[in-house]
């Protein structure tokens, strides 16, 4: 695991923008897997204005998408994929895949989209922000860290962190559809990004925790390839780890004990 510790969220976008652009302009396509949220906002600012102006071969793959939101709300998922993320990367419409959380079967919907991923060879990196509860993607505490796609209840933790987004709490979808902790871990590389003073416990869990399923990022601890990209805010309660100096940032297991 590489920690990477900076001042400020936008540095963290930085950070985290270099080093998609090295690894995405390196493959001749890339398969991107995105998270949404405010975590990696500035990663795909810095990430358009790193990459060239052309249209690349990316295609992107949603984590996770709310049910019960009319298709075309400003709030879906699918929408910030394409007004956001791929308008951003001036990519094509047809490369934005997101799980089918419109379909009468959320069973069959989930094996759908991991057939997809399966497909399309999987995930060459995929991007995470974490939950103030450890959750990644929607895999809320106690998700099984064998999950697969499917449909999962959010807890009033997320469904009021999330109503920021919305005018009222109650606006806040109850249920969504979310790639699964083993779908995460398939990916080739991992990068998490977190930041602000409501992260520190769980980046503290995440990565210096024991891996536990009251933490579902913990399970990131079993991948082979994993980079953290945090602010210090986030970053201030972790004691058992050190970052790691810019020289060694592109070597592997970086992350040292203090
Ligand atoms: C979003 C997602 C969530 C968020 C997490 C953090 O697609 O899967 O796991 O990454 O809730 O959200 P922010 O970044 O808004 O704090």
């Amino acid at each position: 695991m590489r920690l990477i510790v900076t001042d400020g969220a936008d540095a963290a976008g930085h950070a985290a923008a270099e080093l998609l652009a090295e690894r995405i302009t390196r493959a001749p396509k890339f398969r991107l897997g995105v998270a949404t949220g405010s975590s990696p906002e500035s990663t795909y600012r810095h990430l358009a204005a790193l990459l060239p102006p052309r249209p690349h071969a990316i295609e992107l793959f949603a984590l996770d998408e709310y049910i019960g939101l009319p298709r075309g709300h400003a709030q879906s998922y699918e929408e910030t994929l394409k007004q956001g993320i791929a308008s951003l990367l001036n990519l094509d419409l047809g490369s934005v895949h997101v799980p089918d959380a419109w379909h009468s079967d959320p069973t069959a919907a989930g094996l759908r989209y991991d057939a997809l991923l399966a497909n399309h060879g999987g995930i060459d990196l995929q991007i995470l922000g974490i939950g103030a509860n450890g959750h990644i993607g929607f895999n809320e505490p106690f998700s099984e860290f064998g999950s697969r796609t499917r449909r999962v209840a959010l807890t009033e933790e997320t469904r009021r962190a999330n109503s920021r987004f919305f005018a009222t709490v109650d606006q806040v979808p109850t249920y969504a559809m979310t790639q699964g902790i083993s779908n995460i871990l398939a990916a080739s590389a991992v990068l998490l990004i977190a930041t602000g003073q409501h992260k520190p416990d769980a980046l503290v869990a995440a990565i210096e925790g024991p891996i536990a399923w009251a933490c579902p990022a913990s399970a990131l601890q079993l991948h082979r390839d994993v980079t953290v990209v945090c602010d210090s805010a986030a970053a201030s309660s972790l004691t058992q780890t050190i970052p790691t100096p810019p020289a060694r940032r592109q070597g592997a297991n970086n992350v040292r004990l203090r």
